[in-house]
């Protein structure tokens, strides 16, 4: 019998570890025996990548929020079609690097988007799909975004101000507070392996 697909997502702000964790999780599901596709937002699809490009570019492209938000949804839209909704119909386990709560906690709670707008968008391009599980990395942003700060120079977004980071991360916890059966919070300042380690109790417990 085919397995059911599972929607797997990692949020939290620049630097909590998720494109490190990311590989561990789908390590796990791999140990399993489980068919993993491991993707990420913005981008994912060729198109959706395309898109990326144009929201991280740094200062030369003026971009409104309404816009931000429009184009975040159509990668998502381009990635849902192309890759995760065939990967969970053929029974495999999807695991993506920010999803729609990035959108509510970033383009929402960041940069004033009403939630209303943000939710008829999500319900247009998802429909019904919702993740399966949440695994939300939370950390002081500053601790984020030093280790973020340690790897590469500043995108638009990592050029916020503390403040802006500060909102986007109350965003995702108010979100947990309020779908705590989806979204699972991790405290993400501790080391690599005590991470994963958690990550990885999480895992056992749901889908061992
Ligand atoms: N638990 C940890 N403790 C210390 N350093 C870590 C930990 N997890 C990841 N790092 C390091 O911090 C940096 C950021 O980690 P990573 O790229 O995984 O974060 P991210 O959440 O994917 O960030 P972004 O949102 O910018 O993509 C990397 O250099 C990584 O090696
Ligand atoms: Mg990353």
């Amino acid at each position: 019998m085919q397995p059911t697909g599972l929607f797997i997502t990692l949020e939290g702000v620049e630097g909590v570890g998720k494109s490190t964790q990311i590989k561990h999780v789908a390590d796990w599901f791999r140990k399993q025996g489980r068919e993993v596709l491991t993707t990420r937002e913005p981008g994912g699809s060729r198109a959706g990548e395309a898109i990326r490009q144009i929201l991280l570019r740094h200062n030369d492209v003026a971009i409104s929020a309404e816009t931000e938000l429009l184009l975040i949804f159509a990668a998502r839209a381009q990635h849902l079609i192309e890759m995760i909704r065939p990967a969970l119909a053929a029974g495999q386990v999807v695991v993506c690097d920010r999803f729609t709560d990035a959108s509510y906690a970033y383009q929402g709670a960041g940069r004033g988007m009403a939630v209303e707008q943000i939710a008829q968008l999500e319900q247009w391009v998802q429909e019904d799909l919702r993740p399966d599980l949440t695994l939300l990395l939370d950390a002081p942003v500053e601790l984020g975004l030093e280790r973020a700060g340690r790897r590469s120079s500043a995108d638009r977004f990592e050029a916020e101000t503390l403040a802006f980071f500060q909102a986007v991360r109350e965003a995702y916890l108010d979100i947990a507070r309020g779908e705590p059966e989806r979204v699972v919070v991790i405290d993400a300042s501790d080391d690599e392996m005590t991470v994963r380690r958690n990550i990885r109790a999480v895992l056992e417990h749901e889908y061992a």
